[in-house]
């Protein structure tokens, strides 16, 4: 099974991706993840990188379009993928469709999470992740079983994203509603397109999901 969840940044799509990999064995796709991994790596991209995402501003299509190309030749995507940042973009949405087309695959379904404008800056300036593996919380909708111990693998050190500030949020808002909003409208012409409501609470919304996906 092949899904997009698309929302605007902090709708939870990283939260019920993960989750969805846990329970059905989808392999999530994160282009943010990817670029702060290329960011972390050094060099002229991935300083390129950090300014724009620094900035709460888009990546080229061109630079997205190849990075999710490759990933998707992976052979662990072969059991089904699900896409989480991308497109991000009608032009992103369209070469999505080619580079579907011609490995043979195809999308079972679009999932919008809608979540108001007001809740996403609360969301994001509260997000944090384990620095050890990885795995998200919010100071207030997802706290660690015990204070300052990662669940997961057990660490005490955690970071935030450089991003996650309420200036550059307003900025990402602005590109979400202005270059990626016009591709539910895309979606929808071709009958994929679901919503889920992403105000709700985090296991509702993932309940929502199941319902969609079957
Ligand atoms: P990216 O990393 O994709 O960030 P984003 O889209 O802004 O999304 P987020 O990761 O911020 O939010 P999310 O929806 O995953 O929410 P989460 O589950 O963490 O992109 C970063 C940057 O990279 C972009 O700005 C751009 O520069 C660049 N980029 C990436 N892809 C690109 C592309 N295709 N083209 C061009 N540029 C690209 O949840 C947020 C918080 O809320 C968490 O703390 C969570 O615990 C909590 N939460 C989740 N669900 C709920 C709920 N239902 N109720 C309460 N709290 C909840």
């Amino acid at each position: 099974m092949n899904l997009i969840l698309l929302g605007p940044p902090g709708a939870g799509k990283g939260t019920q991706a993960r989750r969805l990999e846990d329970a059905r064995g989808l392999v999530q796709l994160s282009t943010g993840d990817m670029l702060r991994a290329m960011v972390k790596e050094g060099g002229p991209l991935g300083q390129q990188a950090k300014e724009i995402m620094d900035a709460g501003k888009l990546m080229p299509d061109d630079l997205m379009v190849s990075m999710i190309g490759e990933r998707i030749e992976k052979p662990d995507v072969k059991n089904g993928f699900i896409l989480d940042g991308f497109p991000r973009t009608v032009a992103q949405a369209e070469a999505l469709d080619t580079m579907l087309a011609q490995k043979g695959l195809k999308l079972d379904h679009v999932i919008e999470m809608k979540v108001d404008d007001a809740a996403l800056v609360e969301r994001i300036t509260g997000r944090y992740t384990c620095a050890k593996c990885g795995k998200g919380y919010h100071d207030v909708f997802e706290t660690p079983k015990v204070a300052g111990v990662c669940d997961a693998c057990g660490s005490t050190e955690f970071k935030r994203r450089a991003d996650d500030n309420a200036e550059t949020v307003k900025t990402r808002l602005e590109q979400y509603h202005a270059q990626t909003a016009p591709i539910l409208p895309y979606y929808r012409d071709r009958g994929v397109l679901k919503t889920v409501d992403g105000m709700a609470e985090i296991d509702e919304v993932s309940r929502q999901i199941e319902a969609i996906i079957g």
